[in-house]
């Protein structure tokens, strides 16, 4: 238990550093503002330190997934090269060559173009299914990106490629596995973000 003569310091050392801060406050404002005792003396034109006003655009619901860039439009200039070694982060799950084994993830050969999540002998999620028809260039650059937001409850435990050009060398590389790969879409015939059609 603090002594009376300790409690007594410690509102004394309350004091003096309410009234040093006082002081503080009453040069600054004379230091910037003219003397705060005469306060229309000189009325300041601008305050002493800019303002900077943040105007914040409203975060629209949805704007991202939908402004999401597509590197269907890269896949052309890609290099097989890249391809195949951005392949390597998908190597620990899945072998491409044909016949290859199913590991953690299915065989990806003939994958481009082929019906989604329907590989011989391998045990495809429902959320994988459900997301329908065949793995057009759209939907494949879309799965790697975020392979959540395709297939919600999907088992490809992956983080995604978030760089457009990796995605579209590996697509790339995918092609190169696939015997007959659909011809690469250009921007006008398939729509980014179109809905399942086939
Ligand atoms: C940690 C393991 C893992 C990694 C790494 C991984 N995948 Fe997968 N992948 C899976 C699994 C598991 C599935 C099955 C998903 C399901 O059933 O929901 C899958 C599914 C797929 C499918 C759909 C297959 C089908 O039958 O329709 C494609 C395409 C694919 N992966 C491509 C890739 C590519 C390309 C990469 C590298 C950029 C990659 N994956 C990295 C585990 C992985």
């Amino acid at each position: 238990m603090p002594s009376k003569m300790t409690w007594y310091t410690i509102i004394a050392a309350f004091w003096v550093a309410f009234l040093a801060i006082l002081g503080v406050n009453l040069i600054g404002n004379t230091v910037m503002f003219g003397n705060p005792l005469h306060a229309n003396v000189h009325p300041p034109e601008k305050p002493g330190f800019p303002i900077e006003v943040v105007e914040e655009a409203p975060a629209e619901a949805g704007a991202a997934a939908a402004e999401r860039v597509s590197s269907v439009p890269l896949i052309a200039a890609a290099t097989l090269d890249e391809g195949v070694a951005v392949f390597k982060k998908c190597g620990a799950c899945h072998t491409a060559e044909a016949g290859g084994a199913n590991k953690t993830g299915p065989n990806l050969h003939n994958i481009v173009g082929a019906e989604i999540g329907n590989h011989a002998g391998f045990k495809t999620t429902e959320s994988l299914k459900a997301i329908g028809g065949t793995w057009t260039y759209e939907r494949l650059d879309d799965y790697l990106e975020n392979p959540k937001r395709l297939a919600p409850k999907g088992s490809m435990s992956f983080a995604g490629l978030k760089k457009p050009q990796e995605r579209a060398a590996v697509i790339k590389f995918l092609m190169s596995v696939t015997e007959n790969p659909p011809a690469v879409p250009t921007a006008a015939a398939e729509a980014p973000a179109a809905p399942a059609a086939n």
